[in-house]
């Protein structure tokens, strides 16, 4: 499996993933505006992995920061910071990211300008690495909930192209074959950027799990028959409550889940979930350009010139249609997992019981 980013040499190795699965082609960034601008464009996307292409970004834009102190050097890191926090409002990944680089940086205060734009570096490599390692915790977790002869509904990419590696929602497919269990997925093509049939189905079939693309509105049908016996997604931003914003269509699933008594779990690393904001309301949505909905890949047109577009990117889905969050520190309710902010909390007591 590729990377989706990667810091090599004092440069960001990008995978353009707007061109998948057709052409494989890395952007090498060598400016802080070209990261943004590959948010923004889909080049890199996926709360995580955005989140670690923002730290990386701030990384790569104090390299030209000219200052003779720390205060100096705060002051010439704010438009980086801003262009950064520009980029896309909903995946709680980017702010993450940014409050962890400011309070890194405000405990390295001590430090040479020089020594902070190195000990940057050092710390946007660790979040990307730190973030694999959450993945993977999150893949032993929720392999739990997989059973021999299941077949998984996901939707959009939360697998390993959207993180660091081993991704969020696919990461308890791939403990689970580790673990021998056969199983097969199911993936919405996810409109209107495809990441379902571009990029979860490629990453899924390098990996050898069986799978099978439908398109969105098939979903019912599939459950109505009996044949999905779960649903796991991705997060871009998970409130205190336990309401999920997640690519627009996830809403949708959840219903259907709660029609059809199909447990609907969601795979959320602690860095997607945003303990100041107490319920989904708060979650910024984003809207994208028409064009996305009326062409494919901006060639072929599908609708009439002038048509009026909506192009709502997320939905939130209400915590009382997520049966359970599976984060890195194990599976809960979503009325719980307000308690993980908490220190001194038995884990073991709190977590949910399948
Ligand atoms: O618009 P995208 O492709 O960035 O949307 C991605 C998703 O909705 C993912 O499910 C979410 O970011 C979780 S990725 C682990």
């Amino acid at each position: 499996m590729v990377n989706a980013i990667e810091w090599v040499d004092g440069r960001i190795i990008m995978l353009d993933q707007s061109k998948l699965p057709f052409e494989v082609v890395f952007i090498e960034c060598t400016d802080y505006r070209q990261v943004a601008e590959g948010i923004k464009k889909l080049w890199i996307r996926g709360a995580p992995a955005i989140g670690i292409a923002t730290a990386m970004g701030i990384a790569l834009g104090a390299q030209d920061i000219k200052a003779d102190n720390f205060k100096e050097f705060m002051k010439g890191l704010e438009p980086v910071v801003n262009e950064m926090l520009s980029t896309r409002p909903t995946a709680v990944n980017i702010k993450w990211a940014v409050e962890r680089i400011n309070i890194f940086l405000r405990e390295k205060r001590g430090e040479s300008v020089n020594r902070l734009k190195e000990l940057l570096i050092d710390e946007a490599k660790k979040i990307l690495k730190e973030d694999v390692e959450v993945n993977k915790a999150i893949g032993k977790w929720g392999a739990e909930l997989i059973k021999d002869g299941n077949t998984i509904l996901t939707h959009c990419n939360a697998g390993a192209l959207a993180t660091g590696g081993y991704g969020t929602a696919t990461a308890p497919m791939l403990v689970a074959r580790e673990q021998g269990k056969k199983f097969e997925v199911i993936v919405d093509e996810t409109r209107p950027v495809l990441q379902g049939a571009r990029l979860t189905t490629w990453e899924l079939m390098q990996e050898g799990i069986p799978v099978t693309l439908i398109t969105d509105n098939t979903a019912g049908a599939l459950m109505k028959m009996g044949t999905i016996d779960l649903v796991i997604v991705g997060t871009d931003r998970t409130a205190r409550n336990g309401d999920v914003a997640n690519k627009i269509g996830t809403y949708t699933l959840s219903v259907l889940c709660k029609e059809h008594k199909i447990p609907f779990y969601v795979a959320a690393p602690l860095s997607s979930i945003d303990f100041s904001i107490s319920s989904g309301k708060y979650i910024p949505i984003e809207e994208r350009g028409s064009e996305e909905v009326t062409h494919i890949f901006g060639k072929c047109q599908i609708a009439p010139d002038g048509v009026r577009v909506r192009n709502i990117a997320f939905d939130v889905t209400p915590h009382k249609y997520v049966t359970a969050i599976i984060t890195e520190k194990g599976i809960f309710k979503p009325g719980d997992i307000k308690k993980l902010k908490k220190a001194n909390i038995n884990l073991e007591e709190v977590r949910f019981k399948p």
